[in-house]
This record gives structure tokens, C-alpha cells and sequence, in this order.
């Protein structure tokens, strides 16, 4: 089976369930895990799907059907995963930032913690002591990704507990008996260079020898995909190679061998998903080409919030000449999706597909200038599935209470 939807499946798509619309492909998703899974053949790691890349239910569920875990970033993203069936042995809850309670409640329902503060891992100790394993979110300190609202490891960052602070940690174990299991860190969105995840496991190696209870290391998500015709993404084959013999070399000095957990979000889902929106007007101003869509940055901001490039393709016209066009949205500021963007000659009406909407793109959708959000397809053995139907005007009100004037 092609690990790609065709133009036609695409179109198809949008006339079947209307435009704007998410698609989905479940087999690439399943490609994508077992890119991952055989490039680790032998090697104790254990995938866990940054689930904030994509929450919908059937998408989770077809997670769990091909073997997969899950990592959360909230408690409802957790009871999400209850809810598609993971077992919570199988779910990890990596959180920034979160009140306390959410940490009680990931507790009652037995899944993984990482904890990410020193205040919440205070709490943790003093009420859990050793009767509950966790992991501890550090910050390697490390610059990586794609650009800087998504680098998360850096010196200045918000996330984890500083790596020169550990100390603070190892007090807290000697004084409460606190079982650290896991030392995790996320260096970042994006990463394409090997390297950098090499030396997140050299600053976490340096701290082993300072858990005696340590299980796993944790190196977080983060690898890229390519966005651009003809880039490169991480090379997996490469990393798993590093990674084993980083963690073989380990084995032989101190005789410990840990497992590894990897979150990766965008590796399996980006290029899985399709974005198809339809060209409502074309404008020509100056030199520009406008060419308007039935979206906007309430269904895709990356390319605006990240500068982000998406790959866009006319289907409805792919070997019409070539023009050069500003692809834009139709909310009450600029949303340029492709400024400059060469692409196959648009008329009203055509549907424009939209490449690696699978990651972040309807999970950062919103209502704004209350436009519904689009609806989702998933693709299945060739068989379409409508996963998330349209907004309504009923559901802009559902959760609005009328003062009686
Ligand atoms: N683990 C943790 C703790 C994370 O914070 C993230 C992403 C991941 C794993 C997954 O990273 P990935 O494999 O998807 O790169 N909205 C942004 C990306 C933000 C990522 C936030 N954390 C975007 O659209 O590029």
C-alpha cells in the first residue's frame, strides 16, 4: 500500500465531506512507528506518541493498535489516552508548569510522571516517598530546533529542572527516599542533527551514577521530518546506531542498562496529514497574485506563528502552467499561508492541499473571527472515515451562557 494519499483520494475527500478538511492516513502512521521500531531492533526502547501533535480519539486508538505508547501534556490528554484504551502502564505524563493536583491525579490513575519543577518533585517526595517511581524533567542546557519558540533545552528556558541544580535532587532523595526512575529531557522540535541528541545523553550519562534506582533515560521527541522538497529529516538509522553504542559503552563501564523512551510527535504524524482548503477568490494587486482560501490562520498557524513552510499543491489543476501566487486566508488580519510560492495556474474554486498537517495543525485550530474548525478524515485500508465532523453555529454557543436581559 502507498504510504501517500493521491490527488484523487484528495479531491474525492473534499467533495465527499466539503473543504476545509483534515486528512489522514493511518498506514503512514504505521510506517512511520515501524521506521522508528526497526531502526531500534534489540535495543530496550520503548516509543511513547507526543500526543499533542494530534488528539483525536481514532488517531490515538490507531496508536495503540500498532503498538505504540503514548506521552501526554496534560491531565486531559491523559484521560484521553484512558479513554482510547491505553493501559497506564503505557502512558506518560510529561507536564510543565501544572498545578499539583493534575500530578495527584496522573498518580490514582498509575501512569508515568515526569515531573519538570523542583517544587512539584518537593510535594511528590514528601507525600509519595519512595512508594511511587518518577521521572524528572532536566534542562540540558543544549540550543536545538527548528527555531526558537520550539527549542526547549536551552539555558533560558522554562522547562525542567536546571541540570546544574541537580544537587537540589539528590537532597531530596537522600532526605525522602524518592525513587527517581527516569531522567528525561526534551531538547527540542525539529531536531535534524544526530549530535544533539548525542549530547543530551552525555549530560544525562554524567548523572547516572547519582540515581542508584535509575531505569530509563529519556531523550524526548523532537526528530524532524522534511517540510521542503528535498530536505532531509533526522537520519533514524544513524541515531539508532549512536544511541546504541552510546548506551552499549555504558552497559560495559558501570555495568547498568537502562532502557530508553523517545516521544516523538511530529515523526509520526506530520506527514500522515493533509490540509484541503478551496481557492474562494483571486485578487491581483500590483505584481501580487492573491490567491484567497476557505481557511486561515485559525486552521493552520504555523506558517505564521513559526514561519513555517508547508507544501502546497494545487490538485485541481497539477499540470496547469506555473504562476507565482501569495497564498492567503480569509480572517480579518494577515494570514499568509506561501508568500511567493510558485504553483500550477489557480482558478476559483480549486482545492489546494496543504503537506505535513498532520503534526500541530488541527490540534492549533480555533474559532476565531468564529469560523468553524474543519472537519477530520481518517483514511483506512482506502476507506474514508469522517473522524471529526464540522463545527456548527449551535456548537460557537454550546458552551456560552445567555444572561436574561
Ligand atoms: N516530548 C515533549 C516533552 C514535548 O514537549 C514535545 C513537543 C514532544 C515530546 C514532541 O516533539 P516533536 O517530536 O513533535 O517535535 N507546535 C510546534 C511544536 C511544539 C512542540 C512542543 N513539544 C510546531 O507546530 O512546530
Amino acid at each position: 500500500m502507498p504510504a501517500f494519499l493521491t490527488h484523487e483520494q484528495l479531491k474525492d475527500i473534499a467533495d465527499q465531506f466539503g473543504t476545509p478538511v483534515y486528512v489522514y492516513h493511518a498506514e503512514r502512521i504505521t510506517q512511520q512507528y515501524k521506521q522508528l521500531t526497526d531502526a531500534f531492533t534489540g535495543m530496550p526502547v520503548t516509543f511513547f506518541y507526543a500526543s499533542k501533535a494530534l488528539t483525536n480519539i481514532n488517531i490515538l486508538k490507531h496508536i495503540r493498535s500498532i503498538g505504540c505508547h503514548v506521552d501526554c501534556s496534560s491531565i486531559n490528554e491523559v484521560h484521553l489516552a484512558v479513554k482510547a484504551g491505553f493501559a497506564p502502564q503505557q502512558i506518560l505524563y510529561t507536564s510543565s508548569n501544572i498545578d499539583f493536583s493534575e500530578i495527584l491525579t496522573a498518580r490514582e490513575l498509575g501512569v508515568h510522571i515526569n515531573i519538570d519543577s523542583l517544587s512539584n518533585l518537593k510535594k511528590f517526595a514528601e507525600k509519595f516517598g519512595n512508594s511511587y517511581p518518577v521521572g524528572v524533567r532536566l534542562r540540558p542546557n543544549i540550543m536545538a530546533g527548528g527555531n526558537l519558540k520550539i527549542s526547549t533545552g536551552h539555558n533560558r528556558s522554562k522547562f525542567g529542572i536546571p541540570v546544574e541544580d541537580v544537587n537540589a535532587v539528590v537532597d531530596l532523595v537522600n532526605s525522602t527516599g524518592l525513587n527517581i526512575r527516569t531522567l528525561h529531557i526534551h531538547t527540542g522540535s525539529e531536531i535534524k542533527d544526530v549530535e544533539v541528541f548525542a549530547k543530551g545523553i552525555e549530560v544525562l550519562f554524567e548523572l547516572v551514577p547519582l540515581f542508584p534506582q535509575l531505569e530509563v533515560i529519556d531523550l524526548g521527541g523532537g526528530f524532524k521530518v522534511p517540510f521542503v522538497p528535498g530536505e532531509k529529516g533526522t537520519d533514524i538509522s544513524l541515531l539508532a546506531a549512536k544511541v546504541k553504542e552510546e548506551f552499549d559503552a555504558l552497559e560495559k563501564q558501570t555495568g547498568r542498562r537502562l532502557q530508553v523512551w523517545f516521544e516523538p510527535g511530529k515523526f509520526l504524524v506530520s506527514e500522515a496529514g493533509y490540509f484541503v482548503t478551496q481557492v474562494t477568490v483571486l485578487k491581483q494587486s500590483g505584481d501580487i497574485r492573491f490567491a484567497g482560501v476557505n481557511s486561515g490562520l485559525n486552521h493552520l498557524i504555523r506558517p505564521m506563528f513559526y514561519g513555517s513552510y508547508h507544501h502546497i499543491e494545487n490538485i485541481s489543476n497539477y499540470n496547469g502552467s506555473q504562476l507565482v501566487y501569495n497564498v492567503v486566508g480569509n480572517i480579518c488580519e494577515t494570514d499568509n499561508f506561501a508568500e511567493d510560492r510558485p504553483l500550477s495556474e489557480i482558478r476559483e474554486g480549486d482545492y489546494l492541499v496543504f503537506y505535513n498537517a498532520g503534526a500541530y495543525g488541527f490540534e492549533m485550530a480555533s474559532n476565531y473571527n468564529s469560523r468553524f474548525k474543519p472537519a477530520e478524515v481518517l483514511v483506512k485500508h482506502d476507506e474514508y472515515h469522517l473522524i471529526r465532523r464540522r463545527d456548527t453555529i449551535e456548537d460557537l454557543l454550546q458552551t456560552q451562557l445567555i444572561v436574561e436581559e
